[in-house]
């Protein structure tokens, strides 16, 4: 495997995924937590960072055990740091040296460029350049503004690259991490949704051996392939619970219950739909509505759970993100799924956790649920937030408000779908406004609700940008909308990108 050394870029995530659809397996650490590599680390990446090496708080990482013992690519800062640490200098950019690029080599023959074209394209992000390398250094390649653009340690399995091949935009940088992971580290291409079931099954059984486990389903993605891989590992032994707060998509409790059986899985379905709306009668303020639905539904969780006998393990579908965030340069920072942790379940009902998914990206669960068979429609599934419609209905949450909501959600989603606009949409939803307005429908004025309808793309739901919807598309949705749904008399169309505004509108 390979090791990235992460010192807080934004792209770090980026070259990992990028070896990993290489298929060879490589995990993330923080520079200040970096484990003792063993004999199955191959080779080391250095990743960017937000700090220059010129300032005092930018971070140190003590290479020793690994700089000439193992291959060594250092990325944008990685290259500044191996440059700096040994005797080379670091200043800032006299001109700005973000985005394109062309790429001229120096050295032809050099492994880590030989297979990339003479002049290709690669991107630029960062604001200082080296200016002097160390005696022992050789450049490779250079740009018009960036002499050292690529260089190589004479005698040793180390080089810097001042571009980045992670991103999209450096046509060829997925080759040149092919030539470091591949070529020069000697991975093999292994890793792969087979290869990952295979060893998880195994890993899986040899941990649970004839135990209970105890999993939340949510009709997500990640909650699914967990179910599946669990599933396949230890059969009936898995025991799923899948609460209905009330505040789902039209009919999809039921639908998605009905997939799952036909998963094989073992699943009980909770219908707790009354009790949240009673607990949130009267409640406008969005994180009081938040923190109720949470409550409650770890509520209804533990209730169900209690009533099981001889449970020993609670699986989760935590998935790598989550994972390195939780052990990120940057510390942890405030996560919006907490309330999918089932609270205090484990010390109550001394449960161990499993995390089968916790090594993959989202993409990878995606393709391990492929091959387990996952429905289709459960793998391609919009995101959609835990606390559901309630934070869709803008205010306080009644059961006609949901009704009007779902129908008109419905109508909606449908739509994206039968237009085959649904899979170009990262997620799409209508939002119930706390807003009457004057219309006129026959020859009578009427006054009712108004929607929204909210629909983006994004990668991780972290910035986003609305979908240019077709104007034909849109009408057809309004005037079906209205003439459908009783209730509603005005739709709306969000046309805000992510920041300033959010996804959800609360
Ligand atoms: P915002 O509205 O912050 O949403 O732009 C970003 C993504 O997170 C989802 N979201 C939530 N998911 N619990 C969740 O599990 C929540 O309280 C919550 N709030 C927002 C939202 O649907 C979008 O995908």
């Amino acid at each position: 495997k390979i090791l990235i050394l992460d010192f807080g870029s934004q792209y770090t995530q980026l070259i990992a995924r990028r070896v990993r659809e290489l298929n060879v397996y490589c995990e993330i650490h923080p520079y200040n937590h970096f484990p003792q590599p063993d004999e199955s680390v191959r080779g080391v990446i250095l990743s960017g960072s937000p700090y220059s090496v010129r300032d005092a708080q930018a971070p140190q990482a003590d290479l020793s055990a690994i700089k000439g013992r193992l291959p060594m690519l250092g990325v944008c800062y990685g290259a500044q740091y191996l440059s700096q640490q040994f005797g080379g200098e670091v200043r800032p950019s006299a001109t700005r040296e973000y985005g394109r690029a062309i790429l001229s080599k120096v050295v032809a023959n050099n492994p880590l460029i030989a297979g990339l074209s003479d002049r290709t394209q690669v991107w630029m992000s960062h604001g200082d350049t080296i200016v002097k390398i160390p005696e022992n250094y050789r450049i490779i390649a250079s740009t018009d503004t960036v002499p050292v653009a690529a260089f190589q340690i004479e005698g040793e399995q180390t080089w810097g690259i001042q571009f980045h091949p992670e991103v999209y935009h450096s046509t060829e940088g997925k080759q040149l991490l092919k030539h470091f992971v591949v070529d020069i580290c000697g991975c093999r291409q292994q890793w792969t949704p087979d290869s990952f079931i295979e060893s998880t099954v195994r890993e899986l059984r040899d941990k649970i051996k004839g135990d209970k486990v105890l999993l939340g389903l949510s009709g997500g993605v990640d909650s699914s392939v967990a179910a599946e891989l669990l599933h396949k590992a230890v059969g009936d032994q898995l025991v799923c619970i899948f609460v209905d707060m009330g505040l789902l998509r039209k009919d999809e409790f039921e639908s998605v219950l009905k997939s799952y059986e036909s998963m094989g899985l073992n699943v009980i379905g909770v219908r707790a739909g009354d009790k949240f709306l009673a607990d949130l009668a009267g409640v406008t303020d969005p994180e009081k509505k938040r923190k109720i639905i949470g409550r409650d539904f770890i509520e209804v969780f533990d209730a169900e759970a209690q009533k099981l006998t001889d449970v020993k393990w609670l699986a989760q579908g935590t998935i790598y993100p989550d994972v390195i965030e939780s052990i990120s340069v940057n510390g942890p920072s405030a996560t919006i799924k907490s309330h999918h942790n089932v609270g205090g379940l484990p010390e109550k009902m001394n449960l161990k956790i499993v995390e089968p998914l916790r090594l993959l990206f989202k993409d990878e669960v995606r393709r391990v649920g492929r091959q387990l068979n996952v429905p289709a429609d459960i793998l391609g599934r919009h995101p959609f937030p835990g606390p559901g419609l309630g934070i869709r209905i803008l205010g306080e949450v009644t059961a006609e408000k949901v009704r009007i909501l779902q129908e008109a959600d419905k109508i909606f989603i449908d739509g994206l779908k039968e237009s085959g606009l649904y899979d170009q949409v990262w997620q799409a939803g209508v939002m119930l406004l706390p807003v009457q307005s004057v219309g006129v429908m026959g020859d009578e004025r009427t006054y009712e609700n108004c929607v929204a309808l909210r629909a983006v793309t994004s990668t991780d739901g972290m910035t986003a940008d609305w979908v240019h919807l077709p104007y034909d598309f849109l009408a057809k949705v309004s005037n079906d909308i209205i003439n459908r749904v009783k209730g509603i008399n005005r739709v709306v169309y969000d046309i805000s990108s992510k920041p300033p505004a959010t996804i959800e509108w609360e």
